[in-house]
Formats: structure tokens, C-alpha cells, sequence
């Protein structure tokens, strides 16, 4: 454990992977060795940090987001695990292991990132990592891990107990179980006491699919699931379909009558075009235009929601504890080293990866 000298030490610059300008991560990205060490604020603690994973929306934002919002030169990426370097008088102590992210908005105003050697963050956007679990492992727990938790758990679609737990029968399915978001949902609904739980994916990743614990499988390679669905319906109807993968065309939700309960919700963690071609942008808009028909005009008669991730400190450390009662297990597609950190974005933009995509930020990182 750090004594509490360390913070004396502190260096004031840091090697950081810094976004420079808009465009794909080998244009945007420079790795620079004199990114100031930043000083924490009221209620922030500062990390260093032992591991960073990479997030779609990293990638999204690098080439979308125009500099007068971005205002770039900004430390790239938001999830990390690390050990605390300055408490600032918070709960936690110098040298607590932890796990946690900068929230996207956050980044920007905060001008804070994962791919960096020290990040500032506010304590609610931590949790303890528990000793078992490594660095590399906790770091692609939270934005993945969080949206997938408050998908079940906040998107009302689920029937919960007083107690907390779930209400007998209630079944789910996750489209993508080998994406980072599906991987944790499985895991996260089996922990919360799902009755049954579908997934889909490649035939490749099927093992890993049901060893996360899904009752069942299905191959989206082979027919279009919503095909799948509707011929062999679940005994009893989804409560949820979380489509993990954020897929363009509707029709998973405009068929969705057939195997989701007239109670239960679609949810959707976004719209990913596969390019920017004309079928592509055709079927975003079909699809954003039936979530908003109506019923009586012939609209699909089931709840529609689109996730987006808004962080709650009780949400990261209920899955710090359930990743300390390894109901929540990490589940790591690939570890690369800070200098391979385009070789990292080349894995997660193929958009095959099994989970999480890791960059090890401290050489000696676990
Ligand atoms: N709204 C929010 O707050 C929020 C938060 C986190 C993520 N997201 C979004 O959620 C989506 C998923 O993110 P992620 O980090 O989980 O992605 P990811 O881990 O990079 O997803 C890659 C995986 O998706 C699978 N996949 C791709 N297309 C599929 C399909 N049609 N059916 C089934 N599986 C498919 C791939 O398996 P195969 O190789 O077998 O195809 C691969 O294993 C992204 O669009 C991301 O931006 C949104």
C-alpha cells in the first residue's frame, strides 16, 4: 500500500494517449509524454491508473465529434482500473485498488481520460476492486457493465420482488451475447435471478455464450433471429430484449409482438450503423420511425427504449460486489500494451471482439 508520502512524488507530466484532432485513432491519436498530471477537485480523488479498456463510443466520438464541443487536445477513452495516488480527503485511502470511468459528457468538461497515467475522477464514478479480481480485468467493468445493469435493473421491463429480487419466470433475451454489453447482461440477470435467458450470437462464440449462462442460444448467422424467434417462441414471452449490439434494422423490434410480453420493453443501447451507405442510413431512420408510430396507425404494440448510460454510484458498487461474489465475472477479448494502443483500436473497430479490449497502461499490470 502507498504511504501517503507518494502523493508528495507525483510527477507533473504524464505519457497520455491524447486525442489531437477529429478523425479514425491513427490520425486523431498522439501519444504524448508531457500531459500534465492533474490536481483533483472538490469530491474527485486522483488515480493512477493500471489498465484502461476501450468503448465503441470512444472510437465514435474521436471521428464524429466536431473540436468546438470536443475542444481537443482531450485525454482519449473512459474506463480504467487503477490504485488511488491522492484521496483527497475523500473515503477512500491512498493505494485502494478501484475500478471505475469518467462519464462520457464528463470527459469533455472535465478534459480528463482512461488512456492516460493519471486521471481525476469524482468518487461517485468509482467502486473498491475486489483483490481477485486484476487490473486488467476490472477495467472494462463499468461502461459496458453499467449500461447492461441499468438496462435490467432501471429500464422498468423486469418485475421486481420488495425484497430486491426478481419475480419468478421473468425471462430475457440479449441480442449479441459476445458483445461487452450482452456478455455483462447474461451474467448480470442470471446474478439477479433470471428464470431463463436467450442469446444471440456466431456459432463461434456459442461456448462462451452459454458459459456466461444462457439457458439458450441462437445462431444470428443462420436466419434472421427475429425469424428464430417467432418460430420457436420462448414458453413464456420475454420481460426483456436487450439489443446489446445496437442493430439498424427494426425488425427484431417491429416483430417483437410474437415473443416479447405485452409489458415488457426493447431496449436498445443505440443506433451502429455498419458504415455510412445507403442501406445503412435507410434502415436507422425505419427504424427511429417505428418506435414513434403509433399503435392505432399499425405500430408495433410493444414498449420501445433507447439506453443511454447515466452513471449512479450504488449501480457500480452493487456490481463491485457482485464481481467480489464473482456472480460478475470480467470477460476479456484481448490485453495490448499502452505503445499498441491503435493495434487495440483495430480490434475493437472489427467489431468481432469477445468483450472487452484492454490496454495496459502500467507495463507491470496484472
Ligand atoms: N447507450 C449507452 O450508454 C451505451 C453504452 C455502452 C455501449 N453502447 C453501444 O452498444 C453497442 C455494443 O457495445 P459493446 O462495447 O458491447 O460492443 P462490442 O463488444 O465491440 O461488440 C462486438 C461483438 O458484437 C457481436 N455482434 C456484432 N454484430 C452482431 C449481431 N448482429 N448479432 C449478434 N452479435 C453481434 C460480435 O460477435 P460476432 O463476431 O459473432 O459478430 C462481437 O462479439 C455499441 O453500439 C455501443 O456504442 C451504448
Amino acid at each position: 500500500m502507498a504511504t501517503t508520502s507518494d502523493k508528495h512524488a507525483l510527477p507533473s507530466t504524464q505519457r497520455a494517449w491524447i486525442m489531437e484532432r477529429r478523425g479514425a485513432p491513427d490520425k486523431a491519436l498522439q501519444l504524448r509524454e508531457d500531459w500534465p498530471v492533474p490536481k483533483p477537485m472538490a469530491g474527485e480523488v486522483l488515480v493512477r491508473v493500471e489498465a484502461a479498456a476501450l468503448n465503441p463510443v470512444g472510437y465514435k466520438f474521436m471521428g464524429l465529434l466536431p473540436n468546438f464541443i470536443a475542444r481537443r487536445p482531450l485525454p482519449a477513452e473512459y474506463d480504467f482500473a487503477g490504485t488511488i495516488a491522492d484521496a483527497n480527503g475523500s473515503k477512500y485511502k491512498e493505494g485502494d485498488s478501484v475500478f471505475g470511468f469518467v462519464e462520457v459528457l464528463q470527459s469533455i468538461k472535465t478534459r480528463q481520460g482512461a488512456l492516460c497515467q493519471y486521471v481525476r475522477v469524482a468518487t461517485t464514478h468509482i467502486a473498491p476492486r475486489p483483490a481477485h479480481v486484476p487490473p486488467t480485468g476490472a477495467a472494462g467493468i463499468s461502461l459496458a457493465g453499467e449500461t447492461a445493469y441499468q438496462v435490467l435493473l432501471r429500464s422498468g421491463g423486469l418485475a421486481w420482488r420488495a425484497d430486491g429480487s426478481l419475480e419468478p419466470d421473468q425471462s430475457i433475451f440479449v441480442n449479441g451475447g459476445s458483445s461487452s454489453v450482452g456478455a455483462f447482461a447474461i451474467q448480470i440477470a442470471k446474478a439477479k435471478g433470471a428464470a431463463h435467458v436467450v442469446a444471440s450470437g456466431s456459432e463461434k462464440n456459442a461456448e462462451m455464450i452459454r458459459g456466461l449462462g444462457a439457458d439458450e442460444f441462437i445462431d444470428y448467422r443462420k436466419k434472421p433471429v427475429h425469424e428464430q424467434l417467432a418460430e420457436h417462441p420462448p414458453s413464456r414471452k420475454f420481460q426483456i430484449i436487450v439489443d446489446a449490439v445496437g442493430q439498424t434494422d427494426p425488425a427484431l423490434y417491429t416483430h417483437s409482438k410474437a415473443y416479447l410480453a405485452p409489458g415488457g420493453v426493447y431496449v436498445t443501447t443505440g443506433y451502429h450503423p455498419r458504415g455510412m451507405n445507403m442501406q445503412e442510413i435507410t434502415l436507422t431512420v425505419k427504424h427511429a420511425a417505428a418506435t414513434i408510430w403509433p399503435r392505432l396507425l399499425g405500430g408495433t404494440p410493444r414498449k420501445h427504449m433507447v439506453m443511454a448510460l447515466k452513471n449512479r454510484e450504488e449501480d457500480l458498487m452493487d456490481m463491485g460486489e457482485m464481481l467480489a461474489a464473482s456472480t460478475l465475472k470480467p470477460v476479456v477479448d484481448s490485453v495490448f500494451a499502452f505503445e499498441d494502443v491503435l493495434k487495440a483500436y483495430e480490434k475493437i473497430m472489427s467489431n468481432r471482439a469477445k468483450g472487452k479490449v484492454v490496454v495496459r497502461v502500467d507495463p507491470g499490470a496484472e
